[in-house]
């Protein structure tokens, strides 16, 4: 492993921001530490990065251990959710600081900020200062700040948490690719799913202090081991009585179900596919979603979601429909278990 956390603890005041926090990232592997907010993400990076003191634990960087070594020789790159690029500088300057404090020749300091304003874009506006860029000009820069000094670890703190939606996604896709082109290790944090979930080789929810779960997204999304996991990756409800569902029963020791929409199929009542595996339920509302569809269905009472392709069958509010969920997550005191739907099983084989 090249990072390897191990045992870490940190409290404020009484308030434990991390408890017993154990995880290891490979070299050039970019992680997704990925948690609500107050979850203790900040609270590791910055432990990562030598900027807090853990109480007790030990931070390994490629076989070292780094406790004790001060911030700046631990040789880590760090972009802040805030753009934190110095306002008076130009985007060159801003670029050049980390080489400029090492000292190193102009000619050296030229060279490689001109291939960073090239791997970020930004050709023609070295001499621009950051409040004549976008915001997301502004975090491309602040990442070619981190990237400058050549670090061995790349730690990103939600770097595109103040930036609007659409951008967004295109700053995600970018990141990904260029710090691929680059290979250096990352850890990027975020509390967005979907943002760990494209761009993250490997996963590790963070929940109240401790770490819930480290896998590759695919991996968490079909194999929750946690109650924690099971709902927070995805959008999902809880169900007490998930044994009224067409196709399931109670199991011992198993309480409570997590349904997440890509698990139920609404047809129209004609079409119904699996008459003893599906239920009826009545379209409550539709909302447009750009790709898909998002139905709010009642179920008996319990208000479920579903996604419907436009392509398929139009549905009305109020229209009555069949459900058919195939399977649920049902949480046990200390376990995750995937169900099938029963019936289906026993209409024969059946594949989504
Ligand atoms: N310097 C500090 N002094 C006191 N409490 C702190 C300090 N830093 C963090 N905390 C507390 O530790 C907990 C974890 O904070 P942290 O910033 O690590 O969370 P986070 O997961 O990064 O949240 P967010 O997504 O909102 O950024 C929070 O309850 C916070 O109030
Ligand atoms: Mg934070």
């Amino acid at each position: 492993m090249y990072v390897e956390l191990k045992n870490l603890n940190k409290r404020f005041g009484g308030f434990q921001a991390s408890d017993n926090i154990s995880f290891g990232i490979e070299k050039g592997k970019l992680i997704g530490l990925l948690g609500p907010s107050g979850s203790g993400k900040t609270t590791i990076l910055r432990m990562i990065a030598g900027l807090e003191t853990p109480d007790s634990g030990d931070i390994f960087i490629a076989g070292d251990r780094v406790n004790d070594l001060p911030a700046a020789k631990r040789g880590i790159g760090f972009v802040f959710q805030n753009y934190a690029l110095f306002r008076y500088m130009t985007v060159f300057d801003n670029i050049a600081f980390g080489l400029t404090v090492q000292k190193r020749d102009k000619e050296y300091i030229r060279g490689r900020v001109s291939e960073l304003i090239k791997l970020i874009g930004l050709e023609k506006m070295e001499k621009r200062h950051p409040h004549q860029l976008s915001g997301g000009q502004r975090q491309r820069v602040a990442f070619a700040r981190a990237l400058a000094p050549n670090p061995h670890l790349l730690l990103l703190d939600e770097p595109f948490a103040a930036i609007d939606a659409k951008v967004r996604k295109e700053l995600r896709s970018w990141l990904r690719e260029t710090i691929n082109k680059v290979g250096i290790t990352s850890i990027f944090v975020t509390h967005d799913q979907e943002e760990a979930v494209e761009v993250a080789d490997e996963i590790i929810i963070t929940n109240s202090g401790r770490v819930e779960q480290v896998g590759t997204p695919i991996e968490i999304y079909k194999n929750p081991k946690t109650h924690f996991a099971a709902k927070f990756i995805g959008e999902s409800i809880t169900l007490a009585d998930y044994d009224k569902l067409h196709g399931f029963e109670k199991v011992k020791g198993f309480d409570r179900a997590v349904l997440r929409p890509e698990f139920v199929h609404i047809t129209k009542v004609q079409k119904e596919l699996y008459p003893h595996a599906s239920q009826r339920g009545i379209v409550e509302n539709i909302f447009f979603k750009g790709n898909t569809l998002e139905l709010r269905v009642d179920l008996g009472g319990q208000k479920i979601t579903a996604y419907q392709s436009l392509d398929d069958a139009s549905f009305s509010v109020g229209e009555e429909v069949s459900v058919l969920i195939y399977r649920l997550y049902l949480l046990g005191e200390n376990e995750v278990r995937l169900e099938e739907n029963h019936s289906i099983k026993s209409e024969g084989s059946f594949f989504i």
